[in-house]
């Protein structure tokens, strides 16, 4: 069974926006070509930012990499390493800390959230899907990665090809095959009514 999660909107939205879900049921036998990778990365690097400080910075694991296998291991949190080591491959969100004259760039997180944000939506123009993974192990990442200090991982993104929901067992499935939910836009709108 292919869960289907488009979005019911409450105004018209791009299809590619509509149609993005986070799966955890990815195709274990597909990679990604290397023009996918390479666009996918390309949109990360168009992102807006303040001061066109372009804080971010990414690894990309794929599947095949020898790294892959700890970062899987060592680097994703128990619920995540159950699923996400299938996707072609794990692209970890890194922002850079201080700006050029040394003080503490205190915006990188909302620009690297922006350029992540890129990432989900050329994916999911290529016919791919990602899955955002905030349950990781920061710290070992880091170290598999040789990070120095300057440099700070956020996030991991699953990346690949959706699979059948049936792939997964137990609650995963169960999630795999839910409604998506959202609060209503009266909810998250503070002032104004469009
Ligand atoms: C920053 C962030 C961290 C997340 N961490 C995890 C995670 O560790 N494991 C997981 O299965 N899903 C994780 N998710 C996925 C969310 O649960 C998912 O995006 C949300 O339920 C909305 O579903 P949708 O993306 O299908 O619309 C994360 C999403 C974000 C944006």
């Amino acid at each position: 069974m292919q869960a289907n999660k488009i979005a019911i909107t409450s105004a018209p939205i791009a299809p590619v926006l509509a149609e993005r879900w986070s799966p955890r049921s990815f195709k274990k036998d597909y990679l990604l070509t290397q023009d996918e990778a390479l666009s996918i990365l390309e949109a990360a690097r168009w992102a807006p930012s303040a001061n066109n400080i372009q804080p971010w910075r990414f690894a990309y694991i794929s599947r095949v990499d020898p790294i892959h296998k700890e970062i899987s291991e060592k680097g994703l949190s128990g619920f995540n390493q159950a699923w996400a080591p299938d996707a072609s491959a794990l692209i970890v969100v890194i922002a850079q800390i201080n700006l050029p004259d040394g003080r503490e760039n205190t915006g990188r997180h909302y620009d690297a959230g922006l350029a992540a944000s890129m990432i989900l939506v050329q994916a999911q123009e290529l016919g791919l899907h990602t899955h955002h993974i905030g349950g990781i192990v920061h710290g070992e990442i880091a170290k598999t990665l040789k990070l120095d200090d300057n440099h700070e991982v956020l996030v991991a993104i699953a990346v690949g090809k959706v699979a059948p929901a049936e792939q997964l067992q137990g609650p995963a499935f169960e999630r795999e095959i839910a409604p998506r939910v959202r609060l209503t836009l009266d909810e998250i709108i503070v002032h104004g009514k469009p």
